[in-house]
């Protein structure tokens, strides 16, 4: 069976928009941990666009099932994610100007440049999940230079149209699942999985966790304003 990991990145997104304090996803982290999620997962952004280094200070004492970190690789955040002692660590592509991770990591185009990232990583007892294509070539290569873990990008099966795209992206994650756990990788999925698209993903053998975060944030926002309006006109009233 599938486990989730939510993202809580969207939380502090909205936080970030009024520059105050909340909503805290610190806070959401803990109410989705008592709701049954399996992991939370925060990315701390080098430009700190959403999650602050508070945010996963707090959320390293706080989380009670197990903390992701995303991040790019580089010696700065290398430096914190020891420092943190995350139970794992994801390694995502960051670009600047984009609004969300947008394409995996060129792990074969950046193998001498990881591994000892990696290694630092891994000899200190984190978990490293590489954030990638499925492609088998960046599963290799993965493979290669010493991560545990990989996550399949199903941004690419969930932009595609429904129908025949869909079917045949649907199909190389299932054939890059197997592949990686022959391998010996333990296999993660995320990126753009909704209400509508997860289900075929939570049923392909050997993905053990998917990420998930815009999606449950999107609901929570409409599904709670009914309370939320309530409790205000209460309050006014
Ligand atoms: N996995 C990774 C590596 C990501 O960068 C993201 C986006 O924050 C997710 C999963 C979750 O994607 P989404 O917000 O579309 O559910």
């Amino acid at each position: 069976m599938a486990t989730l990991g939510f993202n809580v990145d969207h939380i502090a997104t909205i936080r970030q928009a009024r520059g105050g304090r909340e909503p805290d996803p610190v806070h959401a982290a803990v109410i989705a941990e008592l709701a049954g999620a399996h992991g939370i997962t925060a990315h701390l952004r080098e430009d700190r666009r959403h999650i602050q280094d508070r945010d996963v200070l707090l959320l390293k004492q706080t989380v009670t099932t197990r903390l992701n970190l995303e991040m790019a690789c580089t010696a700065e955040m290398v430096k914190i994610a020891v420092e943190l002692f995350p139970a794992m660590v994801t390694l995502v592509p960051e670009k600047r100007g984009e609004k969300t991770t947008e394409g995996g990591l060129a792990v074969r185009e950046r193998e001498k440049e990881l591994a000892p990232a990696i290694e630092t990583l891994r000899n200190h007892n984190i978990l490293v999940s590489m954030f990638i294509a499925p492609d088998y070539n960046q599963i290799k290569a993965s493979k290669r230079i010493g991560a545990s873990h990989v996550e399949l990008h199903t941004g690419y099966y969930a932009n595609a149209a429904s129908g025949t795209p869909c079917a045949e992206m649907l199909e190389t994650l299932r054939e890059m699942a197997f592949a990686a756990n022959k391998l010996g990788l333990c296999v993660n999925a995320g990126h753009g999985l909704n209400y509508q698209n997860v289900t075929a993903v939570a049923k392909l053998e050997f993905i053990e966790e998917l990420n998930i975060g815009h999606a449950i944030v999107a609901r929570a926002s409409l599904a709670g304003i009914e309370t939320a309006v309530r409790d205000m006109v209460s309050l006014i009233s």
